[in-house]
This record gives C-alpha cells, structure tokens and sequence, in this order.
C-alpha cells in the first residue's frame, strides 16, 4: 500500500510591496520583502489509482476541488519531472486555515508544500531519484510568483515577479493580528487598478527601495519596522474595497503598531507588540466589521516542510 505523506504549508506576509511597471508578460517588476507565517495549512498526499482532492477546515469554502488546484498542478508538474507524467494519480487534502484569495499566498503555500510531497512519495513509488532542490524551485516559479518563496520561507527580498529570493537577515520574532474578509479581492484586478490608479496620476509611485525595512529587520525592533512598511498595492485594494480603511483604523485605534493591507488583499495584517495587543486588535476589529474574522499568529515561521 502507498504511504500517506503530510506537509506544512505556512502564510505569508510582504513587509514591504513594492511594485514597478507592468512588463511585457504582464507581470510587475517588485521589490517586496516577504516573511512567513506560523499560520498554516495542512497538505497530504497518498499515491493510488484514483485522483480525488478533499478540501477540509475554516477557510475551505471557494477552494478548487478539481485539477486546476494549483497544489494538484504542482503534483503533476513534479510526476513529469520524474519523467513520469501518468504517475500523478491518488488523493490530495488540504485542510485550510490560511484565508483564501486573501494575499497571504495560501494557494501558493499549498502549491509548495505539494512539491515536496510529490517528490517524496512519487519518487518512492516509482523507484527513482528525487528531483533536485533547485528544479524545484524551478517549477515552483512556474506554478506562481509566490510559490518559491512559501517554499523558501523565513524572511528574503523577492525581485523579478516575486521568485528571484535572496534571504535576509532577520532579527526578532513578531506577532501578528490577521484580519479576514468574507469577500476575497482577485489579485489580476488590484494590479490593474494600480496601473489605471498610475496612469490618472494618483496611486503609490514605486517604492522599489527596501532598506528601510532591512535596517529595522536587522535591529529586530517592532516599532522600527511598523514605521518602515509599506505596501504599493494598498491604495488600489482600498480603491476596490473602500470598507478596508475602516479595518485599518479600528486595528490601529486598538492598539497595532501598524495596519497594513497583506499583498493585494483584502486580508489586513497588523503589527503588534505582544500577544495581548493582538488579540484585542482581532476582538475589535472584528466587533466594528461585518464579515471580518481575525487570529493571531507569529513570524518568521519556516518555509513549506514535511511532517514527520
Ligand atoms: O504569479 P501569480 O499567478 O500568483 O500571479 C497572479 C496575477 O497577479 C498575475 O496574473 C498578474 O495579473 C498579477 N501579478 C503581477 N505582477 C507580479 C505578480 C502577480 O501583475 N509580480
């Protein structure tokens, strides 16, 4: 019988989105800085004959049960590296607690940590060599501009679309509220508005430089890297979703060091200085918006990872 493989998939936050013009391909260019998550799914995966995904846990809800589930994809884009393409078959789970469509690169996490099982368990069960780390990395960039980061983790600057990573060095630990939204934002439509936001003349000029956040993340100091974040993107999310400002506001009145729309939205992420902090930022934040669910989490966490 097949083993049953298990894998964490971990959040992300970009502590700093910066975001240049649309290239030829449609991409931006970025300077962003991304960190991982303690918050995270779970993903497992069993080779068999039939192929069946199974979508469990809070932020289940809108996620693909069919093969164009980027973690599926991922599965397959493995299988026919191993050069073995019709050994993409048997049973994926997710159980979600990562908000989706919510910019904290969850179906990306998933993606990632489907790599790794994928390799692990269709390599055994073929009996070959696993791909190397770096192919996949490789694919990972193919799957997303998130993927190679969720499985990188930890705290790196990502140029090019969001995959070109360089670790950074990062001192302290942070804790972070993390306000959800029932309605997700499609991340196409808020770069779109930032380029119409560019073209009338307002929205955020690129901010391409990271040092700011860099120095604060070497001081490891809360304070320092609340007054160095920023998000270019935020001003178009706030364009589409006018009702996020409010989320901001109530977060800060509570108590966050700072709020700050997470990638493209509309999930908020706010810096705080202490676990108590954060849970009252969540308990009113969550009191004064209708459709908003909060939780705390803590940062940076590790990139995708098997589970013994
Ligand atoms: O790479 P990913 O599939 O996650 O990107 C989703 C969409 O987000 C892209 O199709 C594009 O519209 C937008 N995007 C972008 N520039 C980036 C990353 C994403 O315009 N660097």
């Amino acid at each position: 019988m097949s083993s049953r493989w298990t894998a964490r998939a971990h959040s992300k936050v970009n502590l700093h989105l910066g975001v240049g013009d649309a290239r030829e391909d449609g991409f931006h260019e970025l300077a962003t800085v991304f960190q991982s998550l303690e918050l995270h799914d779970e993903v497992s995966f069993t080779p068999g004959p039939e192929t069946e995904i199974v979508v469990t846990g809070p932020h289940a809800a809108g996620v693909p049960t069919t093969p164009d589930n980027l973690a599926w994809r991922a599965i397959t884009a493995v299988a026919a590296a191993l050069g073995k393409p019709e050994a993409a078959t048997g049973t994926l789970r997710l159980t979600k607690n990562i908000p989706a469509a919510g910019g904290m690169a969850g179906g990306s996490a998933d993606a990632a940590a489907a790599l790794l099982l994928a390799n692990q368990a269709l390599s055994e069960e073929i009996g070959c060599a696993p791909v190397a780390h770096k192919m996949l990395y490789h694919i990972a960039a193919d799957l997303g501009s998130d993927v190679p980061f969720t499985l990188m983790g930890g705290t790196a600057l990502g140029r090019g679309r969001g995959e070109l990573l360089t670790q950074m060095l990062a001192r302290g630990h942070y804790t972070w509220a993390i306000i959800t939204n029932a309605e997700g934002l499609s991340t196409p439509s808020v770069f779109r508005k930032l380029d119409e936001l560019r073209a009338a003349g307002r929205g955020s000029s690129p901010h391409l430089d990271t040092e700011a956040v860099g120095k604060a993340l070497v001081n490891g100091s809360p304070h320092e890297l609340a007054a160095a974040m920023h998000n270019d993107l935020q001003a178009a999310a706030l364009s589409l979703r006018p009702d996020l400002r409010k989320v901001l506001d109530t977060g800060e009145a509570a108590g966050a060091l700072k709020g700050m729309v997470s990638g493209s939205g509309p999930t908020c992420a706010f810096l705080c200085e202490d676990a108590d902090t954060a849970h009252e930022v969540v308990a009113q934040v969550c009191a004064d918006n209708r459709g908003t669910r909060g939780l705390v989490t803590t940062g940076p966490a590790s990139g995708a990872a098997l589970v013994e």
